[in-house]
């Protein structure tokens, strides 16, 4: 098939992960016999020093004409002047919003390959294998605010309508019928109204899905019990503001934040897709990227907005294969222990492949 990819490498390991992706797309065009087209373009705090905007009109022009996004990272401390009007996250928070990408799917999967190098014992990373639906156009995040400004006060609004609670309900029990038919939905509905309505809404959504369990968990609650039974998750549906919260802590049930994928999707297939780990300034340009997020998300890619699933398949094999074979970067080697760099372990995924 053919298709046409917008690359937004952003800051910091943005370029060294995404570069990485691409390359194992090319590898999937070429076995398949795919036509892949790819179109870099500027956004975040690149963006804004070479065009003075966070998300450039010619980048979304360029990401409406494609089927998919693919995006590193954005971000890093040259842009993080609290005074600043412009900031290389309104991009990626504009293109979201943009493109009505209301729904962010993040799986988090124990590896057992890593099980040693998470901070939890052994036993309880046995069987983890969730997926969180994040909700990602609405609440905190869009809510009217006020900056701070010289005054002593700002503030932020999280509301949430139904038909916004709604769809992205929808999204989490149709995954869920496709697993093990267990929704989790986190909120804070002993303290807050918007919370109450995502409840009273969530409930209602599950009416039409009477072969998927439903259960409410409050998020001081679920933080527990994502380190304490992460196996007995299946889908965890959030709010914008709590998925993001919950999924970074997560993440260490995977061995790294550098393992994590995840998929943004709207009303169509057309879909961004990105590693859930920022731009980590501090390793940028040495190597010591872990491409892994970002090549299952290229995975996620070709499932979601290409509907080729076999190939997602394969590269989620050849992943697994990677680390089952010891190639570690340097954010998953053990204490010491011998790490290779980001192009070293791509290529070894490329190989697998
Ligand atoms: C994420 C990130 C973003 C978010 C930032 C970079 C705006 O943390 O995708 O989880 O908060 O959504
Ligand atoms: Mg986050």
């Amino acid at each position: 098939m053919k298709a046409t990819i917008t690359v937004l490498p952003g800051d910091g390991i943005g370029p060294e992960v995404t570069a990485q992706a691409v390359r194992v797309l090319e590898k999937v065009a070429a076995k398949y016999g795919h036509d892949f087209t790819f179109h870099e373009a500027l956004m975040g705090g690149i963006a804004i020093d070479k065009t003075g905007q966070p998300l450039p009109d010619e980048t979304l022009r360029s990401a409406e004409q494609s089927d998919a996004i693919l995006l590193g990272a954005v971000g890093g401390p040259q842009w993080s002047d609290p005074t600043a009007k412009v900031r290389p996250e309104q991009g990626l928070l504009g293109i979201r919003k943009h493109f009505e990408l209301f729904a962010n799917l993040r799986p988090v999967k124990a590896y057992p390959a890593l099980a040693q190098h998470t901070p939890l014992r052994a036993e309880l990373l046995d069987g983890v294998d969730m997926l969180f639906v994040r909700e990602l156009t609405g609440g905190l995040y869009f809510g009217p605010r006020q900056e701070q400004g010289d005054g002593d006060s700002a503030y932020d609004t999280e509301i949430y309508s139904v038909p916004e609670v709604e769809r992205v309900a929808h999204v989490a029990f149709r995954a869920a019928q496709g697993r093990r038919k267990q929704v989790t939905s986190v909120d804070k509905a002993n303290v807050l109204a918007a919370m109450r309505l995502w409840r009273r809404t969530v409930v209602k959504v599950h009416e039409d899905y009477s072969d998927v369990a439903l259960d409410h968990v409050l998020v001081d609650a679920c933080t527990m019990y994502l380190v304490t039974r992460p196996a007995s998750f299946d889908v965890i549906l959030a709010s914008n503001m709590f998925g993001d919260i919950l999924s970074d802590e997560a993440s260490v049930l995977a061995g790294s934040l550098g393992m994590l994928p995840s998929a943004s999707l709207g009303s169509s297939t057309f879909g961004l897709y990105e590693p859930i780990h920022g731009s980590a300034p501090d390793i940028a340009g040495q190597g010591k990227a872990n491409p892994t997020g970002t090549i299952l998300s290229a995975a996620m890619l070709l499932r979601y907005s290409l509907g080729l699933d076999a190939e997602a398949k394969a590269v989620e094999n050849a992943v697994e294969q990677t680390l089952a074979a010891g190639a570690r970067t340097a954010d998953i080697a053990p204490k010491g222990g011998a790490w290779i760099s980001t192009n070293e372990f791509a290529e070894t995924v490329l190989g697998c492949l």
